[in-house]
């Protein structure tokens, strides 16, 4: 088992602001009340299911628990869309804004719930027409624009599960999960901006579908305006199919365990995950929990920096928030165009009031200077929140002190792509918050510290983060992959599920994560597979083996590290390592390009074998390996890698 305890002891201690509390959805007196009803997690996520979700029939049972395929709501009927639409338009929120859009060139779009509903209506239609079907999979591979929106809810709508590929990867990555998904149709985009410049999409698609047969339409929006071939037959634009497109389409009534979408991450093994979300379940965690940790209220306006291509931008840019009749901001480019200052030039124009983003974003605004955001009156916020990656209590602090005023309280959000929504936050006018912690599972809720044999770690101690209980946001499955459902998730314990982060306790019971314990690395707060950058350095002919370990880095979080063994003949320098990173960049995308990357006569094994990573992982992280080597293969290696080190 890992030495995963912490040296880390935070005593600053933040109440909720007293104003904060009063005004709060849920205030001290009835969280305790909720997390008392959540000791029967069944009894707790059914009353949130009542109150929170339009259901067009109600379930027979609340939970069925076949260890580990959970059911929820069963038999209830429902509809995602009609849930983040319908309902609002028949009140006084049918004109109220549902997304407000900023492209990255400074053009903008306010499209109300009526809006909304009625595009997301015409492009069921659309998808109807191209035969789509109940159950049938549509792939969307698009920047961040509000088509993207428009499109997921479609698909919603009638019931076809969808498929979203982050913008960023490659087209051998997006051929990979457009075949996986067995997706008939593509929605795309002619390109994106991105850092200034037009980028090119369509073209990427046109590249995964010359490998990929199975798709027979592609739908693909105008956004740059650059040139891009149609192939007859295949491809459509999306307005002229949008033109002829009726604005009525009745919600189709689901199942509440009807597959909602699939979405892709990386595991242990080369090939990434689908992991699969129903609708009744999925629905009332991502609204309760938005509602909840982020108090959401009628006249706020929230943003959520995610790209919808990840678990984050699902949850909390779209769904969660349209479910609650919220207002919530897309912004398509990077951080840092034109300026330094883009993000708090959003934040001042717009009134943002609750604003959410990554660890790895805050540090890398630490390092660009307070004078960015000072130069902006940043007044409006009221909440802040972070997700994704643990958040080192300094830039904890400085998110505090210098986003947020000294006055917004911060909601250090725990979850996972699997986890569907939040699991572990605190809800800011009822938990005192600790700068590096992400406090309390949220109620009905249940997780734990185990070690390896599945018994409590007591607190301070590290181990493993496990979660004891079902809920309702949890997957369902991997697609296509039962097996690797079970062994992956289910069998280190017994009915118990292992996220696979390593985490410890306080006294006071707060959490603490301290990051993953596979091998999957949390970069910028993406999770990339170490296996996966592998199988791609040693598709490159020059390669003989490699092996990848992430070392921390203050900025991102981890840095991807590759030690590499090249074939007798070639030499290791910098031409093979620019060719090792195109490797990469093909084969996944430009996210997974390594850091650093060392050139080793071989690679340190166990007499099995086995590469000794943790080994590889101390010298990456620059110190001298620790602990036990003696079932090393050959102890001149190690002595031999520590003198590759890249300049
Ligand atoms: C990490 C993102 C510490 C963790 C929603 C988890 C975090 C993985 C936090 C999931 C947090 C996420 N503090 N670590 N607040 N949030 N993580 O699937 O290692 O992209 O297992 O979901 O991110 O990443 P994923």
């Amino acid at each position: 088992m890992p030495d995963i305890e912490s040296l880390l002891e935070e005593k600053r201690v933040f109440k909720p602001p007293r104003d904060f509390a009063r005004a709060a959805n849920w205030k001290r007196k009835q969280v305790a009340e909720l997390r008392r009803l959540g000791q029967k997690p069944e009894r707790l996520w059914a009353k949130l299911a009542r109150e929170q979700i339009a259901w067009f029939s109600p379930w027979k049972k609340v939970l069925d628990w076949k260890p580990p395929f959970a059911k929820w709501f069963v038999g209830a009927k429902t509809n995602v869309s009609y849930n983040c639409l319908d309902r609002h338009i028949q009140g006084w929120r049918r004109n109220k804004a549902a997304i407000l859009w900023e492209g990255e060139p400074g053009d903008t779009r306010t499209i109300t719930y009526a809006e909304l509903h009625r595009e997301v209506c015409r492009f069921a239609n659309v998808l109807k027409g191209l035969g789509v079907k109940r159950g049938d999979r549509v792939a969307i591979y698009m920047p961040m624009l509000p088509e993207l929106a428009i499109a997921m809810l479609a698909c919603t709508r009638i019931g076809a599960p969808h498929s979203i590929v982050f913008g960023g990867f490659s087209a051998e990555a997006l051929r990979d999960r457009i075949q996986d998904a067995g997706a008939r149709v593509v929605v795309t985009s002619d390109g994106g901006h991105r850092r200034g410049a037009p980028f090119p999409i369509k073209q990427t698609v046109d590249q995964a579908c010359a490998e990929a047969p199975g798709v027979e339409k592609v739908v693909v929006v105008r956004r740059t305006g650059q040139p891009v071939e149609m192939k007859p037959g295949r491809d459509l634009w999306w307005h002229e199919e949008m033109k002829q497109a009726s604005a009525k389409c009745p919600p189709a009534k689901l199942d509440s365990e009807h597959p909602l979408f699939i979405l892709y991450t990386s595991g242990t093994t080369g090939r990434p995950k689908g992991i699969l979300h129903s609708t009744g379940g999925y629905l009332t965690h991502v609204t309760a929990t938005a509602r909840a940790v982020f108090d959401l209220r009628d006249e706020d306006i929230y943003w959520c920096t995610a790209d919808i291509g990840w678990i984050t931008g699902h949850s909390y840019v779209i769904y969660g928030l349209l479910s609650n009749g919220a207002t919530t901001l897309m912004f398509e480019g990077a951080p840092t165009t034109p300026g330094p200052d883009r993000f708090w030039d959003i934040i001042e124009r717009w009134g943002v009031t609750i604003f959410y983003t990554a660890p790895t974003a805050i540090r890398t605004f630490i390092r660009l200077g307070d004078e960015h955001p000072k130069k902006h009156d940043l007044s409006s916020l009221r909440l802040l929140g972070t997700v994704g990656e643990p958040i080192n209590p300094e830039a904890w602090m400085w998110y505090h002190r210098v986003i947020g005023g000294g006055r917004c309280p911060i909601v250090d959000t725990w979850w996972q792509t699997e986890t569907g929504g939040i699991m572990i936050a605190p809800l800011p006018g009822a938990t005192d918050t600790k700068p590096g912690s992400a406090t309390l599972p949220f109620p009905g809720v249940h997780a734990a510290i185990l070690d390896e044999q599945g018994e409590p770690v007591s607190p301070p101690h590290g181990g493993f983060l496990a979660i004891t209980a079902p809920w309702p946001g949890m997957l369902r499955g991997i697609w296509g992959d039962r097996k690797r459902f079970v062994e992956t998730y289910w069998s280190k314990w017994r009915n118990t599920y292992f996220p696979g982060d390593g985490a410890h306790r306080d006294r006071r019971g707060y959490f603490w994560i301290m990051g993953r314990i596979d091998d999957v690395m949390n970069v910028s707060g993406h999770r990339i597979g170490t296996m996966e950058v592998e199988s791609a350095i040693v598709a490159h002919a020059d390669v003989a083996e490699a092996a990848v370990v992430g070392r921390p880095d203050e900025i991102t979080g981890t840095a991807i590290v590759a030690f590499v063994t090249p074939r007798s003949h070639v030499a290791g320098g910098e031409a093979l390592q620019r060719g090792i990173r195109a490797q990469v960049a093909k084969q996944i995308g430009a996210i997974a390009k390594p850091a650093e990357i060392r050139f080793t006569e071989a690679l340190p094994k166990t007499r099995s074998g086995k590469i000794m990573r943790r080994l590889l992982r101390d010298i990456a992280a620059g110190g001298a390996p620790a602990g036990d080597t003696s079932t090393l293969e050959d102890f001149s290696v190690l002595a031999k890698l520590r003198e590759s080190e890249e300049d």
